[in-house]
C-alpha cells in the first residue's frame, strides 16, 4: 500500500504523526530524511542490513522473517508507519512484508527522490486587487510566490521545477509579467531565469547578485537590473522594492501594497538569515544588521512571507508560513539579537552560523549560468536540509 506525496504531507500539515522507517543507507540519511522540517518519530533500517539476516533469495520471505523477529512489536505499537527508500521501490517491499506481519504501513510513493520535487500551494491572501498564492517545498525548506492581480501575475523567487508555476498561471489564465529573484540563492537552483524566457516577461535581479562572490563572474545571461526604491505595478497592485544588503550584497526584499513583505532571506519567521555564504561573513554581517533595522521600521502589521521555513512548527493552522512583524519581533529570538549594539550583533551571528555546505559556491555558479548541470546533478547539488538560516 502507497502513500501519495500530497496524503503525507497533508498528514504532517494536521500534525499526525505517523513514525517514519527509512530504509536507505545511513549515509543517504544523513544528507536529507523527512524529519529535516517535520519533528517524527523515525527509524533508520538499511534495507541491505534486513537481507543480511538471511542468505536465501527469496527476498519477501527474508524481509517477513526480519519483520517478525526484529519489527513486528515496537512498530505495531508506533503505527502508522511510512516506509522511505530512495525511489518507492525497496520501500515497497518492506511496507508489504510490514502487512503481512499485521503493521500499519504505507510506502511512500516515488520515495525521497519524488519528495524533493514535491511542491504544494496555499492561499495567503484573496482580496479584489490581490491574490497571493504560497509554493512551498517540503523537502528543502524553500518557498516561492505567486502574485495575481487583474489578470497580471508575478512570481517571486520560484525552484527549478517549473510545472507548479505553469500549472497555477493557466489555472488561474494569468498572463506573466515579471519574475524577480529576491537574490542569488546558494541553497537551491532558481527556475526565475529559464520561467522568464519560457513566458517572455521580464527577469529581474540586483546587478550586485548577478557576480559571483567568490569566482567574481558576472552572469552569462541578460537580466533586469533591481534597485531599491525602485516600483514595479501589476494589474491593481504595487510592489516597493528595498535594498537589504547582509545575506548577499544584492539582496532584496519586496513589500507589496504596503501590507505584504517578501522578505526572501533577511528576516525568517522564527530565524534572521546568514551573512557568511559569499565567503565574506564580517563584512557582509555590519550591512545585514542595518538592513534588518531598516525592515523593522516598517508597520508592525506588516505580513512577512520568507523565502525559507525552519520547521513545520512555523506554519498557521492553514499551512501557510506567514506572520505579521508584530508577532515575529515578539517571538524571533535571532531577530531580537538587533536589539543591541552592531559590534555585538555581529559578534553574535559569526559565533552562530551552521556549516557551509561546499554545494553552495556551485550551486550559485548554477544561478548565474556559469555552470549547467544535468538533472541527476542538480539532485545531487541541492540535496539536504537548506542552511541559510542560522536556525539549523
Ligand atoms: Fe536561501
Amino acid at each position: 500500500m502507497e502513500i501519495s506525496l500530497k496524503e503525507l504531507n497533508e498528514e504532517f500539515g494536521q500534525k499526525k504523526r505517523p513514525l517514519i522507517l527509512d530504509v536507505r543507507n545511513q549515509e543517504a540519511v544523513k544528507k536529507s530524511n523527512l524529519t529535516d522540517y517535520f519533528d517524527l518519530p523515525f527509524k533508520n533500517i538499511p534495507f541491505m542490513t534486513m537481507l543480511s539476516e538471511n542468505d536465501s533469495d527469496d527476498t519477501d520471505a527474508v524481509l517477513k522473517e526480519y519483520v517478525q523477529k526484529h519489527l513486528k512489536k515496537t512498530l505495531s505499537s508506533q503505527e502508522p508507519v511510512v516506509v522511505v527508500c530512495a525511489k518507492g521501490r525497496s520501500s515497497k517491499m518492506v511496507t508489504d512484508a510490514l502487512i503481512q506481519s499485521g503493521v500499519k504501513a504505507k510506502s511512500l510513493e516515488g520515495g525521497m527522490k519524488a519528495w524533493g520535487k514535491f511542491y504544494e500551494s496555499k492561499v495567503v491572501s484573496d482580496q479584489k486587487n490581490l491574490k497571493i498564492i504560497q509554493v512551498i517545498r517540503p523537502a528543502r525548506g524553500c518557498l516561492g510566490y505567486l502574485l495575481s492581480s487583474e489578470k497580471e501575475a508575478v512570481i517571486i523567487d520560484p525552484a527549478h521545477h517549473l510545472e507548479v508555476y505553469r500549472k497555477l498561471l493557466s489555472d488561474n489564465n494569468l498572463k506573466l509579467k515579471c519574475v524577480l529573484d529576491t537574490h542569488a540563492h546558494a541553497d537551491h537552483i532558481s527556475g526565475g531565469k529559464a520561467l522568464a524566457d519560457e513566458y517572455k516577461a521580464l527577469y529581474f535581479l540586483h546587478p550586485y547578485d548577478g557576480i559571483h562572490p567568490m569566482d567574481m563572474l558576472p552572469a552569462v545571461f541578460d537580466y533586469e537590473f533591481m534597485k531599491g526604491e525602485k516600483t514595479l505595478k501589476f494589474g491593481n497592485a504595487e510592489i516597493r522594492a528595498i535594498h537589504v544588503p547582509g545575506h548577499t550584497l544584492g539582496n532584496m526584499a519586496y513589500l507589496v501594497n504596503e501590507e505584504f513583505l517578501f522578505t526572501g532571506d533577511s528576516i525568517f519567521i522564527s530565524s534572521i538569515a546568514r551573512p557568511d555564504l559569499g565567503g565574506k561573513g564580517d563584512t557582509w554581517a555590519p550591512l545585514h544588521y542595518r538592513s534588518l533595522k531598516k525592515l523593522l521600521e516598517l508597520k508592525d502589521s506588516t505580513k512577512i512571507l520568507p523565502a525559507h521555513f525552519s520547521g513545520i512548527q512555523e506554519a498557521d493552522e492553514k499551512g501557510v508560513f506567514v506572520g505579521t512583524l508584530r508577532a515575529i519581533k515578539s517571538s524571533n529570538g535571532d531577530l531580537k539579537e538587533t536589539e543591541k549594539s552592531e559590534e555585538a550583533f555581529v559578534d553574535f551571528i559569526l559565533a552562530s552560523l551552521p556549516d557551509f555546505p561546499k554545494e553552495y559556491i556551485e550551486i550559485k555558479r548554477v544561478n548565474l549560468g556559469l555552470s549547467k548541470p544535468d538533472e541527476e546533478k542538480a539532485e545531487e547539488l541541492e540535496q539536504g536540509k537548506n542552511l541559510c538560516a542560522l536556525v539549523k
